[in-house]
């Protein structure tokens, strides 16, 4: 069933398992991925156990849990709330052990395809840089370790994104994650509290934002991207973080007008905006829109990885800052960005001079145009009622389900049926009644797309079917009979 916690519907997994167990594990797990955000008021016990059906005992039981790991706060006489700084607490001995199986259809949004990670390429790259580093270079992540590499980079990311810095400019990162959560330490530091984020948008990010002490405020994502103009609504707020090559989940591109708007908020605000460019490397339909970056050097922050190009094993990423910040940095005791190895940096580099990682582009290029063209094809094919939205980009394809469907089933029962699937509602802030499902396709074999929407169709035709038994509402579409 679904219980609403603030402005989100979480779902309560029947059994096996007692209530209270699984009560505090889906409350436990909504706060550590960010989808319930800090702050944010419990319902009062009583109301929570009348719309689950149980006693209050079993609410008060798993309350009290998470406010013992720190995951909420509770004061007499008023409402428990989401702590400001709910730390997840350290997984099990035996379950960092045990690494997590991949589904056996893994449509999760944002794995690249792993079996086409260039081992011997990459090896090959490795090995040169590890018998061409200097000794003294071997001493740690200092920045000196990583200048060639650096240089290297940023030739590319001006031929290929059309970013206009020099590589003073560039640092490197363990990846946009860790990248973000340094910069958010700069900006608190220089006065900012609160970042304009797109509503809906990938968790990871604004959760790094606010666990470094910046409040996400949602604004809304249209079929041009973020709304600019609701930007304007808050005029204490001078920090966006957008997805403008292709917006993550949406699918979607900043429209040119909207680039223009924003760019122009930014200079007329003295506001920064930070370009999360993470698979820009992949759009089907003609040439990657330019970075924004390139638009406005002084106003915008580039954020880059090779999660995607590559494999997020690499951890390697950049940041791209304006010259002006990289003053301001100097008179402020700030730790040092947390560098990737130099072996590694130095590895990339070899993979770009020699022209391979350009090779492995487009071959992924290519290889994932193929696999999403066959699944929207297997989508009309067998589930004509399910629509395809977005651009033909990346590595995911967001879809919306029939009315009424209760996605939140179908993702149910599509792991039950061996289908990784997330839910659209895991991305949006503000809740909406729209149902839908992004599909990513990166890890998903060619050979399999058709067996997977397959067994989609047969998710979504058993959760319609256990609506339908409990006197729900049914989706009203025909095209929900599975092949
Ligand atoms: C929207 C978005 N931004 C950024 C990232 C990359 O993060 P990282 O470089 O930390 O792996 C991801 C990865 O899933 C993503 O989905």
């Amino acid at each position: 069933m679904l219980i609403a916690v603030g402005a989100v519907e979480l779902l309560l997994p029947p059994g096996p398992g007692p209530l209270t167990r699984r009560l505090a594990a889906t409350l436990r797990t909504a706060v550590q991925q960010g989808r319930v955000a800090a702050g944010t008021a419990l319902p009062p016990s009583r109301t929570l156990a009348a719309e689950i059906g149980c006693s209050r005992w079993v609410v008060t039981e798993a309350y009290g849990q998470l406010v013992a790991e720190g995951y909420l706060s509770a004061t007499t006489g008023s409402a428990t709330r989401v702590r400001a700084t709910a730390t997840p607490a350290a997984p099990s001995a035996e379950r960092l052990r045990k690494p997590q199986p991949r589904p056996e259809f893994d449509l999760t949004p944002g794995v690249p395809d792993l079996a086409s990670f260039p081992r011997s390429r990459w090896a090959e790259a490795y090995r040169r840089a590890v018998l061409g580093l200097p000794n003294d270079l071997l001493a740690g992540r200092a920045l000196v370790a990583t200048t060639a590499a650096r240089g290297i980079l940023t030739d590319h990311l001006r031929r290929t994104r059309q970013v206009q810095e020099d590589p003073t400019q560039l640092s490197l990162t363990t990846g946009s994650a860790a990248g973000m959560g340094w910069l958010t330490a700069l900006l608190v530091r220089l006065g900012h509290t609160r970042i304009a984020v797109e509503d809906p948008s990938w968790p990871g990010l604004r959760a790094v934002a606010r666990r470094g002490g910046l409040s996400p405020v949602p604004v809304p994502v249209d079929d041009q991207g973020i709304v600019v103009e609701r930007l304007h609504r808050h005029r204490d707020v001078r920090l966006v973080l957008v997805t403008p090559a292709h917006q993550f989940p949406a699918g979607v591109a900043l429209s040119a007008a909207r680039r223009l708007e924003l760019t122009d908020w930014a200079r007329r605000t003295g506001g920064l905006i930070i370009e999360d460019d993470y698979d820009a490397d992949f759009r089907y339909d003609g040439t990657p829109v330019a970075s924004l970056q390139g638009m406005a050097p002084d106003r915008v922050i580039l954020l880059g990885s090779l999660s995607k190009a590559l494999s997020p094993a690499i951890e390697l990423g950049w940041i791209v800052m304006p010259q002006h910040l990289i003053m301001s940095l100097l008179g402020l005791d700030l730790d040092r960005i947390i560098s990737p190895s130099p072996l590694t940096a130095e590895a990339l580099a070899v993979l770009i001079d020699q022209g391979w990682y350009d090779q492995h582009l487009r071959a992924q290029r290519l290889r994932y145009r193929r696999r999403r063209e066959r699944l929207v094809a297997a989508l009309a094919q067998q589930l004509p009622g399910v629509r395809v939205t977005g651009l033909a980009a990346g590595l995911h394809l967001p879809v919306s389900l029939p009315p009424g469907t209760r996605t939140g089933e179908v993702v149910r029962h599509g792991a039950g049926l061996g289908l990784g699937l997330v839910d659209a509602a895991r991305y949006r802030i503000r809740r909406r009644e729209d149902p839908g499902l992004v599909l990513g396709f990166g890890n998903l074999r060619d050979s399999r797309v058709d067996e997977a929407v397959r067994r989609l169709a047969l998710a979504m035709a058993m959760a319609k079917g256990a609506a339908t038994r409990h006197g729900g509402r049914s989706s009203g579409s025909s095209a929900l009979t599975a092949g």
